[in-house]
């Protein structure tokens, strides 16, 4: 959460710190802020709340010539959203911008005698004064100082007052991402700021700090010596992070579902058959575990639910998914012969990360499946499987989803066949059905008017459900988290079995229920389950497949997928459920990229 940039080179840094701002945005959009070295080495402080269109407006007004600053969009953690609290933050010689919470700022508040001195309620600030205390004209002394004095996750740049032109910067948990370019030296708490620039980086290594200055940028080891940083390529380029043309970034992302899905499972097909060698992930990690543990946040956890669904009944063995934040607070039953796989866009999410740890320290074997390359969680797992879906901005996670389950969908098919529950022949077979979903969406997407007709009646409703049976239930529970994150409509998925057992009291005339009836085995109790909120008034949208046999008159809007095996529906449906939930944001007239109190990455616990 909050993004972060930095730069010191020959360009308009003003510029260059805006531009990257714009480009973080998702990451945080409460208040904005930069401060720069201004033409007489003086540090000129400008921050706003709103969003970072704000923020430009306002900076319009100074003619100032800059090439060294820092900028930072934020969500709020610690403070009301206000300018004051808004970054950066000054304390007498220094000026910092923070992602992260530092959990001890109230005993560091006592121990520096800081009450009555502080103008913000950040806990930032609080790092800046125990910094600036601190100082005694050495920046890297007095960073290496600091360092054991914070307790909880940050990343910092600062700028010092008599250092014009140089900035420094240091991480703990949150991300930081280094690049020396043409333009001169950019730090970023995210890649999408820095692509414009250079597709080379290096992932500011914890605890380790960055001095950039016009003419280099130098990463210094724990014991102040100069180190050789581990440059990383890019694989995506400027384009995939901008609109290109779609009025919504999220429109966009559901857009390039099929083509992400193509460039996570292609490359990883040989003879027909999954294959990971190229990922350097041994079948001895299939082979010998004697159960899976999934852990994952929001839409990633939906996408593990998805998979226990086809891993358990397929591998015989137990497949248990956990919520992160959940998991790391518990005493949870794993052990050495455990694969624990853990699912995570950003690679960044802080209570997956604990919960990845935890595992480990338990002799777990981790699997993190990502697509954020080089973020933490890939480089501390044992081993990684990339998903290839290019940046993902919109706040709503919609190809992520779809490339985890075609990860999780590999990895399944993989194990099955290595321990004997496949043939090599069942394995080819269940891997040609996973690329026949691909069609399957794009007709899907082709018909996104569907969605946009029906949504007229779901944004008059305060409330919608979402139910369904088994795998439809798993569905559901994305589907309910889409609607909400971004449309506002408070939207609850329930087991379509659970409905009598409370929830059908919320049923009256025309409340929305989204009806999922995809599995075979369970549709007859589904549509039951159907009629009898039909019975009490309810509006029913009904997504079924292509054959489905039934009394049309039962749903209100009936949206059906191409006939896929019920382990595959789930790819359609998901272009379904997202398309609705767009729709009802637009409908709405809402900010459908950057919903309300959400941020991207969800680096605070
Ligand atoms: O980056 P991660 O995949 O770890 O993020 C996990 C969740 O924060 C994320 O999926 C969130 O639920 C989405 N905004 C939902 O659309």
């Amino acid at each position: 959460m909050c993004g972060i940039i930095g730069y010191s080179g020959p360009l308009n840094a003003k510029k260059i710190l805006l531009e990257g701002l714009s480009q973080l945005e998702y990451r945080g959009y409460d208040s904005a802020g930069i401060a720069y070295f201004d033409t007489d080495s003086n540090i000129r402080l400008v921050k706003k709340t709103g969003k970072v269109a704000n923020l430009k407006e306002y900076c319009s007004q100074f003619k100032d010539n800059a090439h060294c600053g820092i900028g930072h969009t934020r969500w709020a953690t610690h403070g009301d959203v206000t300018d004051q609290n808004a970054h950066p933050h000054q304390a007498g010689k220094v000026t910092l911008i923070h992602n992260g919470i530092i959990e001890n700022y109230r005993a560091l508040t006592d121990s520096y005698h800081l009450e009555g001195t502080l103008k913000s309620q950040t806990d930032s600030e609080v790092a800046a004064w125990v910094l600036d205390s601190l100082y005694e004209g050495n920046p890297m002394e007095a960073i290496r100082r600091l360092l054991p004095c914070l307790e909880g996750s940050y990343s910092f740049c600062i700028l010092f007052k008599d250092h014009p032109g140089e900035l420094y910067a240091v991480r703990s948990v949150s991300p930081l991402v280094a690049a020396y370019t043409r333009s001169g030296a950019l730090i970023a708490s995210d890649l999408t700021a820095l692509i414009p620039y250079t597709r080379r980086y290096f992932v500011v290594p914890e605890g380790q700090i960055v001095k950039l200055t016009p003419y280099q940028i130098t990463l210094y080891d724990k014991n102040q010596v100069p180190a050789q940083p581990e440059y990383l390529e890019v694989n995506w380029n400027i384009d995939s992070a901008m609109k290109n043309g779609f009025p919504h970034f999220m429109l966009k992302e559901i857009y390039e579902q099929p083509e992400a899905l193509r460039n996570t499972i292609l490359p990883r097909m040989s003879r027909g058959l999954p294959d990971f060698t190229d990922d350097q992930i041994p079948d001895s990690v299939f082979e010998t575990c004697n159960k899976v543990h999934v852990i994952a946040c929001g839409t990633a956890m939906h996408a593990g639910m998805v998979a226990r669904a086809l891993m358990e009944p397929l591998l015989r063995i137990p497949v248990t998914v956990s919520i992160a934040s959940e998991f790391r607070y518990e005493e949870p039953l794993i052990d050495g012969d455990a694969l624990v796989i853990v699912i995570s866009q950003s690679g960044e999410t802080i209570d997956t990360l604990a919960a990845m740890r935890l595992a480990k320290s338990y002799g777990s074997k981790t699997l993190a499946i990502v697509n954020v390359k080089g973020s933490t969680i890939a480089r501390e797992s044992d081993y990684t499987l990339y998903t290839h879906a290019g940046p993902e901005i919109a706040v709503a996670s919609t190809k992520a989803y779809s490339v985890q389950l075609a990860a999780l969908y590999l990895i399944g098919c993989r194990m099955a066949y290595v321990r004997g529950r496949y043939s090599s022949q069942e394995a080819c077979d269940f891997l040609s059905k996973l690329l026949d979903v691909i069609p399957a969406m794009e007709t899907m997407i082709g018909r996104k008017e569907e969605e946009k007709a029906l949504v007229t009646h779901l944004i008059q409703h305060s409330d919608a459900f979402f139910i369904g049976r088994g795998r439809d239930y798993a569905f559901s529970l994305e589907g309910a988290l889409k609607l909400k994150e971004i449309s506002y409509i408070h939207a609850e998925a329930y087991a379509a079995g659970e409905l009598k057992h409370g929830t059908i009291a919320l049923i009256t005339d025309q409340s929305p229920v989204i009806a999922i009836a995809t599995q075979e085995h369970v549709f007859s109790k589904v549509i039951s389950n159907v009629r009898e909120v039909k019975a009490r008034g309810a509006f029913v949208i009904l997504l079924t497949k292509q054959s489905a046999v039934m009394d049309e008159s039962l749903a209100d809007f009936h949206i059906r997928i191409p006939d896929v095996e019920d382990v595959f529906t789930v790819f359609p449906i998901a272009v379904i459920l997202q398309l609705i939930a767009y729709y009802a944001s637009l409908g709405k007239n809402l900010d459908v990229d950057q919903p309300r109190n959400l941020a991207k990455s969800v680096t605070v616990e």
